[in-house]
């Protein structure tokens, strides 16, 4: 029997593929394909967050009916099966089964159940084990918790994956370490709000935080590299970044979606935190890791929002200067607080789209400046690929502050080398390796 997975959104749901992947190929005798025409089951692993890639469900849907295999079964899992559940069976005769996010530990009854729709968004799979393999990447995903309790006026994500709930730390340790043995170096901690781990399990458990479980991971011996994501503003307090900056095992990359600069929006959006205080915590996390790397989430055309809204946003850009920065134009999503508000103060796309477009022209000239500033640092970069283009041969991997280093000679996968920055070209950091 064969699988083919498309998976869409964020690297929780990357990592939720995974363990539908393995699920099936370890209890059901799946192996993967990349063809659709030769496939035995078909899933779309979907997102929601935007109304764009929701929107085109339907027609990938249609292709998928129209070119897969006779009998090939559809599946519809994450986000969007739990927005809409059985609205997808009733809307596609082609799909087979709806799966939501939180509910990935069903897959293997699910497939065998036809018409079934399992998105039931208080289900609680935070100590299920899901089914691993014997080898592992050298970078690896690991899931410290489930769902979101914050209500941010814009996220759909809270009804489509539920509360928070923190994964038990013995859990964490005993996969982290089962990594480790089969190759991992890397791990990436994934959670919607990482640094409130803690707050909630399902079973009685020790107090711990965030920083306790990065202290945890980081006794695991031969886990060379800790990162996480994402962190929320409000819940960086002192003594998690004073763990992020001392902890040698954790990599000077840090995600602060910022959403906007406004203090107005920011009220709106129900964020919790203020300008003051964001820039208050960059200021500190500065302080204490000068060469740290600093990626941003930033919504624009909030409801509401003025151009002297926008104005805030970008002096904070101009103040932090973002090494990444994703930005979005406002996405009214069903069941949100700002959803219930209608068109009364939504902004006119073309403005929005401006906004954008001012925006990431800026970013762009910012992570050119901060390129150039590059020329001559040391990193430690893990090195992840080989490549040979038309008028290039090299390895690439990335740095601990998350920059991606070109290196002209090729260096075994899973490597992590010392190379000075040689070379800036537009954005692209080239290096030569000091020391392996
Ligand atoms: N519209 C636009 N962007 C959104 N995001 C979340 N919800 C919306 C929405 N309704 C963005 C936020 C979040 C990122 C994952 O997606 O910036 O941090
Ligand atoms: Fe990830 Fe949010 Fe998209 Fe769900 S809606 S896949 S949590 S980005």
């Amino acid at each position: 029997m064969k699988l083919y997975i498309e998976t869409l959104g964020c690297a929780m749901n990357v990592r939720d593929s995974e363990h539908i992947i393995l699920e099936l190929q370890k209890k059901e005798g799946y192996t993967l394909t990349p063809n659709l025409n030769e496939a035995d089951l078909i899933l779309i692993n979907t997102c929601s967050v935007r109304e764009k890639p929701e929107q085109k469900l339907f027609s990938e849907i249609g292709y998928f009916a129209k070119n897969k295999k006779e009998g090939a079964k559809i599946g519809v899992c994450g986000c969007t099966a739990s927005a809409m559940g059985h609205e997808i069976i009733k809307k596609s005769p082609h799909v087979d089964f709806v799966l939501g996010a939180r509910n990935v530990s069903k897959i293997t009854s699910i497939i065998h159940r036809p018409k079934a729709v399992e998105v039931d968004i208080d289900f609680d799979d935070s100590t299920y084990v899901f089914a691993d393999s014997k080898k592992s990447s050298y970078k690896a995903l690991l899931n410290i918790s489930i769902g979101c309790d914050k209500k941010c006026a814009y996220c759909i994500v809270p009804f489509t994956r539920g509360k928070e709930i923190s994964i038990p730390l013995d859990l964490i340790l005993k996969e982290a370490q089962k990594l480790v043995e089969n190759g991992t170096k890397e791990i990436l901690l994934l959670g919607q709000n990482v640094n409130n781990y803690g707050i909630r399990f399902s079973t009685p458990h020790a107090k711990i935080d965030f920083t306790g479980l990065l202290r945890e991971l980081s006794g695991i011996r031969g886990l060379e590299r800790i990162r996480f994501t994402s962190p929320h503003p409000l819940h960086m307090s002192d003594s998690f970044l004073d763990e992020f900056a001392q902890n040698p095992k954790i990599c000077k990359s840090i995600h602060i979606p910022l959403q906007s600069g406004s203090n107005q929006i920011l009220k709106s959006m129900k964020r919790g935190y203020t300008q003051e205080w964001y820039l208050n915590r960059i200021a500190y996390l500065k302080q204490r890791v000068p060469h740290v790397g600093i990626s941003t989430d930033i919504i624009v055309g909030f409801p509401g929002e003025e151009d002297s809204d926008f104005e805030e946003t970008m002096k904070v850009v101009e103040s932090v200067r973002f090494d990444t920065l994703y930005s979005f134009v406002y996405s009214p999503r069903p069941n949100t607080s700002s959803y219930s508000w209608g068109d009364k103060k939504s902004v006119p796309k073309d403005i929005a789209k401006e906004r954008l477009n001012r925006l990431q022209t800026r970013h762009k000239k910012i992570l050119q400046e901060n390129s150039m500033e590059e020329l001559g640092k040391i990193h430690k970069v893990l090195i992840e690929n080989n490549k040979i283009t038309s008028n290039e041969t090299f390895s690439e991997g990335r740095s601990d502050t998350n920059r991606l280093v070109k290196i002209r000679e090729f260096i075994d996968m899973g490597e992590i080398c010392e190379v000075i920055i040689s070379q800036v070209k537009g954005s692209t950091l080239y290096g030569e390796v000091l020391c392996r």
